[in-house]
């Protein structure tokens, strides 16, 4: 039962349908959404969602109608505090120096800080006084104690402040909306539920169809792109349509094809093992375009599975801390030797299966046995313990994972920092063969175009 078949369950989603998506809120319904951060300008246009026609449109909280009632400078002068209506905000004052957005300080074509910080003293900041401008809407500091900052005025537009307090839920919220959405983890029940489909057309054509695929992509790690032509040059023109390829040493786009003398098992025509691609790389390319071409016949071939390793972490830490533990603090070495089109290469590369961030998110999962190198270089101590969490992850792994074949046309995207693919193994003979194209893209440029589709469209 852990099968689910794209061709029986797969449907045309769109996010209408999914009350539960981040971004849902955010994109369409919510009121307190904040607007595209505007570096330009200290300024923001009027808001034209005021009154129109006598029909009452909803008011952005950060409306220009919010004034500044009051700004003081705290009793050790280091923070400027604003009254906005009735809520209270503080603005560290070395901050507010340090962003500056006048011509000298700040340069808007670039959108770059110009001030010169070999001459910046955080202990000789001072604010000599603060006034409200523009009928409340701006902020006015003038600096002083230094001759080089004699006169020297700033003047911030109360939106322009308000996008970037320092209150707590104002940052989280900022770091959800324009840094990184967060993921929605799923385990084998919940597949049918997150699957997304969408065509390839509307995704190169429609920016609408392009953002809400990124947007997919972050929340579940996997969707999936029908009806591409059935030629090989397919996976380079969407991932032209989000930035450009990630190459790595097996070139630019790989061709997944029973291959004999191959450098990588993935050519072979054997069951390729759960994993994730080129753990080896400190830099690992960050998404996976599959392109079907000619799928294998055989009705028990040539099976894509796939399964939410953040998912399978976050069943590890919850129910096995230690196994958590040791997959997420011991380095494994990871390898990859041989020739492809770019000449031979011995990468190597440590890093935990389980890799988190600061906070304790997961940012990467690493797991490929081909790929583990046979150097382990850990106290001896820790061999054992490790091998038996990794067997509890591999065994956690198959059990959420999906299996499911794709048709002619199809391109799986899919996260290789955080899904885990493999495919069953087929017969390949010649009326039996399979042909698929990859190529990768990195987040960086993903997240970057969700950002500027974001900044045009809301
Ligand atoms: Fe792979
Ligand atoms: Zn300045």
């Amino acid at each position: 039962n852990l099968k689910r078949n794209l061709t029986t369950t797969g449907r045309r989603h769109t996010f209408a349908s999914s009350g539960t998506h981040p971004f849902r809120t955010v994109a369409s319904s919510s009121p307190s959404a904040p607007l595209p951060a505007d570096r330009e300008t200290s300024e923001d246009p009027p808001n034209p969602r005021a009154k129109s026609g006598g029909r009452l449109v909803v008011e952005s909280s950060t409306s220009p109608r919010r004034q500044i009632s009051e700004a003081t400078v705290d009793t050790n002068r280091a923070r400027v505090v604003l009254r906005v209506d009735t809520a209270r905000y503080e603005f560290p004052v070395v901050w507010l120096r340090d962003n500056c957005q006048c011509e000298r300080c700040f340069h808007g074509g670039s959108s770059s800080r110009v001030l010169d910080w070999e001459r910046f003293d955080v202990d000789r900041v001072k604010v000599m006084q603060v006034r409200v401008v523009d009928s409340g809407r701006s902020l006015e500091l003038v600096w002083g104690n230094e001759e080089s900052e004699e006169g020297h005025r700033s003047v911030y537009g109360l939106e322009w402040l308000l996008k970037r307090s320092f209150k707590e839920e104002d940052t989280e919220r900022y770091l959800k909306e324009w840094y990184r959405p967060e993921p929605i983890v799923w385990g084998v029940d919940g597949f049918g539920e997150v699957l997304r489909e969408f065509s390839f057309d509307e995704v190169l054509r429609d920016d609408g169809a392009l953002r809400q695929w990124i947007e997919a992509l972050i929340a579940y790690g996997v969707v999936m792109i029908k009806g591409a032509p059935l030629t090989e040059n397919e996976c380079r023109r969407l991932a032209d349509r989000v930035g450009f390829i990630r190459k790595t040493h097996y070139g630019e786009e790989f061709i997944v094809k029973a291959k004999e003398g191959t450098s990588n098992v993935a050519y072979l025509s054997t069951p390729l093992q759960m994993h994730t691609d080129l753990p080896y790389y400190d830099y690992k390319p960050g998404c996976n375009l599959l392109h079907c071409l000619v799928q294998s016949n055989n009705r028990v071939g040539g099976e894509n599975l796939i399964a939410d390793g953040f998912y399978v972490a976050e069943q590890l830490r919850h129910h096995y801390p230690d196994d958590f533990r040791l997959l997420s603090e011991t380095l494994v070495d990871w390898s990859d030797l041989g020739s492809d089109e770019a000449g031979s290469f011995h990468s190597i590369y440590r890093a935990p299966v389980i890799c988190i961030g600061r906070d304790g998110r997961l940012e990467r999962i690493n797991h490929s046995v081909p790929q583990r190198d046979s150097h382990f270089s850990v106290p001896i101590d820790r061999v054992e313990p490790w091998y038996r969490a990794m067997q509890r992850f591999v065994t956690i792994l198959h059990r959420e994972a999906v299996s499911f074949k794709t048709a002619p046309g199809d391109i799986l995207t899919f996260s290789n920092v955080r899904m885990v693919h493999g495919r069953t193994g087929y017969t390949d003979t010649a009326a039996n063969t399979r042909h698929i194209v990859g190529a990768y893209l990195d987040w960086d440029e993903i997240y970057s175009k969700l950002r500027v589709l974001k900044a045009a469209s809301d």
